[in-house]
């Protein structure tokens, strides 16, 4: 069995860790659309565009906001086994694909706050099923807007006033995709998947299919085959929904807004939350832009998020690390 390539003075079994754990970060229909290219003094993050989803996501943004997902795990994971990460924008001579480069900032010893993170990345699921109607405290919410300002981002947590509007754009901006048939196609290739293969959404963890009564729409992940609703378990009246948003809009932008994405998922875990994406409204322009002035028109909306309580879900499967490398 040949070993795994080492890099940053690292073990092969302490870089084979840390490059699992960066493959672990959410990404859209779980296409972990990253690869990484190991050299003794830098580890470098670069997007696969082998692993595009042009019909849903034609400008790669949500594609590099997987990717600085994956660059925030590997960070902790670094930080975890005693590397200080420096993280360098690619340099100009780079390869195109290349997102951040990491390097080594010396030793240091993981503070417990990071630790939790750390520890919370195997556990992170998107949950996409109902939530109970209990309140997040309010230390929890100052928690989660914490998370997003540490990586220079920003978290609007939707008031109740702001809910109905918000609504009314994610029916929008689903009707709009499902009317689009390259995105349907796109949806039914990667969703609803056996649980053997270890790339897209299994149809185990989709959630139920959305019902006339709810608030807003969930996408049907499961390939057809949703669980039934049980009677009563409707989705969450008031959910607790934010839109995590960067101030610019580049590429270096939505790398960062990634690793906020990524900070704020992990808290809300470490703080025994559950948490999923809702993507609709940020994917079509046109929604996007009127939540963007929903939200006072400096904010660019990256993402949109659901907090609350709710039962487990099962994991969605990854690549193993060896195949995530850039020869
Ligand atoms: C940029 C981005 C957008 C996403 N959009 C959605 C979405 O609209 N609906 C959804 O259910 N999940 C969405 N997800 C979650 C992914 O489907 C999920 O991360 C992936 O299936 C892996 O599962 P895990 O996060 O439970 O490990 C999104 C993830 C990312 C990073």
């Amino acid at each position: 069995m040949t070993s795994f390539p080492t890099a940053l003075g690292l073990s092969a079994e302490q870089t084979e860790h840390v490059i699992r754990c960066a493959g672990l970060a959410p990404s859209l229909h779980n296409r972990q659309p990253w690869r990484f290219r190991l050299a003794d003094h830098v580890i470098e993050v670069h997007a696969d565009p082998q692993r595009r989803l042009p019909a849903t996501d034609p400008d790669d943004r949500e594609l590099r906001l997987a990717c600085g997902a994956a660059l925030l795990n590997l960070r902790l994971a670094l930080e975890h086994v005693g590397v200080r990460p420096i993280v360098d924008p690619p340099s100009q001579m780079g390869a195109p694909t290349v997102l951040a480069e990491v390097r080594s900032g010396g030793k240091t010893t993981q503070p417990p706050g990071e630790r939790a993170l750390y520890e919370a990345i195997p556990r992170r699921r998107n949950n996409r099923r109902p939530y109970e109607e209990r309140q997040v405290p309010s230390a929890d919410r100052h928690a989660l807007g914490s998370a997003a300002q540490w990586e220079q981002g920003w978290l609007h947590l939707l008031t109740r006033g702001e809910l109905d509007q918000f609504s009314e754009l994610v029916h929008r901006a689903h009707r709009l995709q499902l009317a689009d048939e390259r995105f349907r196609v796109e949806l039914e290739r990667w969703t609803g998947r056996p649980r053997e293969v270890h790339e897209g959404v299994p149809a185990a963890a989709a959630g139920p299919q959305p019902e006339p009564q709810d608030l807003w729409v969930v996408r049907d992940f499961s390939g057809g085959t949703a669980p039934q609703r049980v009677a009563g378990k409707d989705f969450e009246r008031e959910p607790l929904l934010a839109v995590l948003c960067s101030y610019h809009d580049s590429r270096a932008d939505d790398v960062r807004a990634g690793q906020a994405l990524q900070r704020v998922l992990l808290t809300a875990c470490s703080r025994g939350l559950q948490s999923s994406l809702l993507s609709q409204v940020p994917e079509v322009p046109q929604t996007r832009e009127d939540l963007r002035r929903m939200l006072g028109g400096s904010l660019q909306p990256q993402a949109v998020l659901r907090f609350g309580y709710g039962s487990p879900t099962p994991r969605t499967p990854r690549r193993e690390p060896a195949d995530l490398l850039l020869q």
